[in-house]
């Protein structure tokens, strides 16, 4: 198959009605202050053991089409000798892989951050896709103050994005774009829509000039949201100014948005989503999710590291990815939480 079949056949496997994509690809230091809030050391052991519960969760491909793994997880295996990029399949999930290697200040700019990982990326792709992989992730983040931020913060991110996805294209992997405008201080909803605006206007502006096929990658962004700080917004006021900037930012060839979760509360980003799709005017992009707290907090409370508690972390698991399945399609109501 050359590359474009091969890119369309992935993108057809992971954009689905009703189904979205798990990020489970904390790399060690954020897997680590994950486990901490449970009292469970990081071991590969562990880690290992919570992987494989999460991806061995009965019915799980039902609303999640794609999941984003870490490195390590690759070459891992279940209890029973599988390997983890098999058990996905086995559930009819996408196995991908986050290959950027987090992010360094930028120089001269205080404040702005640029992500590294470029140096060697191909042949790191080769030998992720032959152990399974499909896709890809990278993600620059960028902090709102008064001064950043800045021009060349936007213009160094936006670039890095490109060159990352025009790599991925190359050797046959889907990218996914993830540029998270930071949800930590004060600022107004607006300065996030003013700010969530100049990035993507960059990104997709780099992302021609690198010659991406917008048909074969997926936007991973934030919700225009206020800073933490501030009160929360409704999720009808988060999805008309989110779906206002994207609709100014993003072409519509770009087939899928999953959007992160970046810090909002499990309720919170589903009660979102759900807004989003149900506004009036009809999206050209399917609006997904590609949750990793909002996914996953709940049931690192319900696990807590002991093997007696999978089941009940696997129900966990699987109620947030059925309710947020109900939110791609509008249908979501806040008393499901309930059930
Ligand atoms: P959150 O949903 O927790 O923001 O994580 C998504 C992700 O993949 C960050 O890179």
């Amino acid at each position: 198959m050359i590359n474009q079949d091969y890119l369309q056949a992935t993108i057809e496997d992971m954009v689905q009605a009703g189904r979205g994509i798990l990020a489970a690809d904390e790399s060690e230091p954020t897997i680590a202050k994950r486990f901490k809030a449970i009292d469970l050391a990081s071991t590969e052991e562990n880690r290992r053991a919570y992987r494989s519960l999460l991806l061995s969760t009965p019915g799980l491909g039902e609303y999640i089409s794609g999941v984003i793994l870490f490195e390590e997880t690759l070459t891992q295996k279940t209890d029973d000798g599988r390997l983890f990029p098999a058990l996905a399949w086995g559930q009819k999930i996408v196995p991908g892989i986050k290959v950027d290697k987090g992010n360094i200040q930028l120089a001269l700019h205080p404040g702005d951050l640029v992500t590294q990982g470029l140096d060697g990326l191909a042949q790191r792709l080769q030998t992720y896709r032959d152990q399974g992989g499909r896709f890809a992730k990278w993600r620059e983040i960028y902090a709102i103050s008064e001064r950043v931020p800045s021009t060349s913060g936007i213009a160094a991110n936006a670039e890095m994005l490109a060159r990352y996805a025009a790599v991925c294209q190359s050797e046959g992997l889907v990218p996914i774009v993830e540029p998270e405008v930071l949800m930590d201080g004060d600022h107004s909803i607006e300065r996030c829509a003013e700010v969530t605006e100049a990035v993507l206007h960059a990104v997709f502006h780099a992302l021609c000039r690198h010659h991406v096929v917008l048909e074969h990658l997926l936007l991973k962004p934030n919700m225009v949201v206020a800073g933490k700080e501030q009160p929360e917004s409704s999720p009808e006021a988060v999805a008309a100014i989110t779906l206002k900037v994207l609709r100014r930012t993003v072409p519509a060839a770009v087939p899928g948005i999953n959007f992160l979760s970046g810090g909002l509360i499990p309720v919170q980003a589903t009660a979102n989503l759900n807004a989003l799709n149900r506004c009036d005017r009809p999206s050209p992009w399917r609006l997904g999710f590609s949750y990793g707290r909002a996914l996953q907090q709940p049931v690192l409370l319900a696990w807590g590291g002991k093997p007696e508690n999978i089941q009940a972390a696997q129900q966990v698991l699987l109620k947030r990815a059925r309710l947020n399945s109900l939110a791609m399609r509008g249908g979501y109501a806040p008393e499901m939480e309930n059930d």
